[in-house]
């Protein structure tokens, strides 16, 4: 954060839901004051005190979910420890897949020399994510000193030309996608890509909502990328101070052998 206040705005996450909880809990929170207020019976009292509590914790917890992550915080070291594997410097073109609003656009922006073509790629759906557009997309990584292109459209069916993108990056996106789009998605890149492009995928150790049982997140992961045409360079385990979960981060180059 500078002196002049937060430098990026990412938008707060599952805000309608969050919100609607906020609301039910003032609305509690109110009706429980008037009643306590009104009733001249103990017993009437010590239950709007309870309501109002309960209220008052609820709305207090979801206040602080409403801020996790902060709308501006960035959580660096995660995208250096991707663009790390990546040949940023090198691209002519980088496909950000699932930038939202740009946080992975600002993490990977120091590792891109200016002049790269960068396209963002989100469905750009707000109903997760209040204000998610390509107009945050654009200001956010303009305010980290890179100029995007933003795109909307669905990773498992990219509107971009075949053999076109030199280095994709997908951050936290592929989980939140059914299987089959996410299967989808990694095959789409593996269209896209040159024959010596590089991909680089953060994920959070989850697998798609839809996959039967519970697998190893990183073995899942890595069969989808194998699957998908890939051979893998680096598989890492990111364990950040702070955090109980750790991050994936995969490293993965097309198969010109298959
Ligand atoms: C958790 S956010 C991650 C944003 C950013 N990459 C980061 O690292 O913070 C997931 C993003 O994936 C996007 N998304 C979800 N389904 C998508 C799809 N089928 N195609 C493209 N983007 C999608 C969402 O709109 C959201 O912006």
């Amino acid at each position: 954060m500078s002196v002049l206040g937060p430098r990026y705005y990412f938008g707060v996450y599952h805000w309608r839901r969050r919100f609607r909880s906020l609301a039910l809990a003032a609305v509690a929170l109110a009706v429980a004051a008037v009643v306590g207020s009104r009733t001249r019976r103990r017993s009437g009292r010590i239950a709007a005190s309870l309501v109002a509590s309960t209220a008052a914790v609820r709305g207090f917890r979801t206040l602080r979910q409403l801020m996790g992550p902060t709308p501006w915080s960035l959580e660096r070291a995660k995208y250096d420890a991707l663009a790390s594997g990546l040949p940023l410097d090198r691209a002519d073109r980088v496909l950000d897949v699932g930038c939202g609003t740009g946080r992975s656009l600002v993490g990977i922006a120091p590792h891109v020399p200016a002049g790269t073509d960068v396209v963002g790629l989100d469905v750009f759906d707000d109903r997760v994510i209040l204000g998610n557009g390509p107009r945050l997309a654009r200001r956010n990584a303009a305010r980290a000193g890179l100029e995007v292109e933003p795109v909307a459209g669905d990773a498992a069916t990219l509107p971009l030309r075949d053999d076109s993108v030199d280095v994709a990056t997908a951050c936290r996106v592929l989980h939140d996608l059914p299987a089959s789009s996410a299967e989808g998605a990694l095959r789409e890149l593996r269209r896209v890509c040159t024959a010596d492009a590089t991909v680089g995928i953060l994920e959070l150790p989850l697998v798609p909502d839809d996959v039967v049982g519970a697998p190893d997140p990183e073995a899942y992961w890595t069969d989808r990328v194998l699957e998908a045409g890939f051979a893998i360079e680096t598989l890492e385990r990111l364990e950040l101070a702070g955090r109980e979960e750790p991050y994936i981060v995969l490293v993965a180059r097309p198969d010109t052998a298959r």
